[in-house]
């Protein structure tokens, strides 16, 4: 078990990917904490991962909120190891159409809360000498920019652009700062993405997912299990010379 005793608070793990790192860091010997917006979900989320799994409410984009989740994880479990910024919200539009509290609301979540949730956690983490761990979720969206999507992908690109510099400034506190850039990935998530583009490209329902898997290097669109395997690598003892990187797990889509 490569990550025995780590304490990890996951944000947004009441379902998908955040989910399937909250259930594959417990397998590792990790506790988890499961923190999400939904905390109704996430108390299920929990309790399907047992004793090495707890809850709390947290919105990313509430100061207050971040401190209480902390607080709580912190009462409980008596540090943190191991942070993932993994919420995150999406939204697609023509530019012509793109409304300014869309744009505020998925910065908000996207970027700011990945922002102060850093920068909470990491206080604490140098607060009791803790050589700890942030894993970002930035994403292919933030590699380039996509016609109908650019809010998401700047969002994206703010996340990659944050790993670089948070990294460089939290190593000398012996905290890693790295993130993970997914491809796509079945779920709910893309469930959605796929709800905005069936109105926008006049598809299908189920169309643009299907089109984007076959397009997949791979041979398949990504589940959220082909990125467990990256998020322990990054909060394990392997990554202590790893520094303000973003891993592309993407099935071969992006080159970078
Ligand atoms: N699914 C994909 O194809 C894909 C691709 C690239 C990157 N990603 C990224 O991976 C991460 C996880 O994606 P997913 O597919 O599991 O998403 P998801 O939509 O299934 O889950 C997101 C979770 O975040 C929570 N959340 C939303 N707003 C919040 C807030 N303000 N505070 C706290 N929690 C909040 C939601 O309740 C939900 O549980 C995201 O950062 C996403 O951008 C996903």
């Amino acid at each position: 078990m490569r990550l025995e005793g780590k304490i990890a608070l996951i944000t947004g793990a009441a379902r998908g990917i955040g989910f399937a790192f909250a259930q594959r860091y417990v397998a590792e010997g990790a506790r988890v904490i499961i923190a999400d917006i939904n905390f109704e979900g996430a108390q299920v989320a929990a309790s399907k991962l047992g004793e090495a799994a707890f809850a709390v409410e947290l919105d990313v984009t509430d100061q207050q909120s971040i401190h209480a989740a902390i607080d709580k994880a912190v009462e409980k479990c008596g540090h943190i190891d191991v942070l993932i910024n993994n919420a995150a919200i999406f939204t697609a539009a023509e530019l012509q159409n793109i409304k300014r509290d869309d744009y505020a609301s998925v910065f908000d979540v996207n970027v700011s809360g990945v922002l102060f949730m850093m920068q909470a956690v990491s206080k604490h983490m140098i607060e009791t000498k803790t050589k700890g761990r942030i894993i970002n979720m930035a994403s292919q969206a933030g590699r380039r920019g996509e016609a109908l999507v650019a809010v998401y992908c700047a969002s994206k690109a703010a996340v990659i652009s944050l790993t670089q510099s948070a990294g460089l400034s939290l190593i000398k506190h012996g905290i890693n700062v790295n993130a993970i850039s997914p491809g796509v990935v079945d779920g709910e998530h893309w469930d959605g993405v796929d709800q905005y583009f069936s109105q926008l490209e006049k598809k299908e329902v189920g169309q643009k997912k299907a089109e984007v898997g076959e397009a997949v290097p791979y041979g398949r669109i990504g589940i959220a299990e082909d990125l467990t395997g990256m998020a322990v690598f990054l909060a394990s003892d392997d990554a202590d010379y790893v520094v303000a990187q973003t891993y592309n797990v993407d099935g071969g889509q992006w080159m970078s």
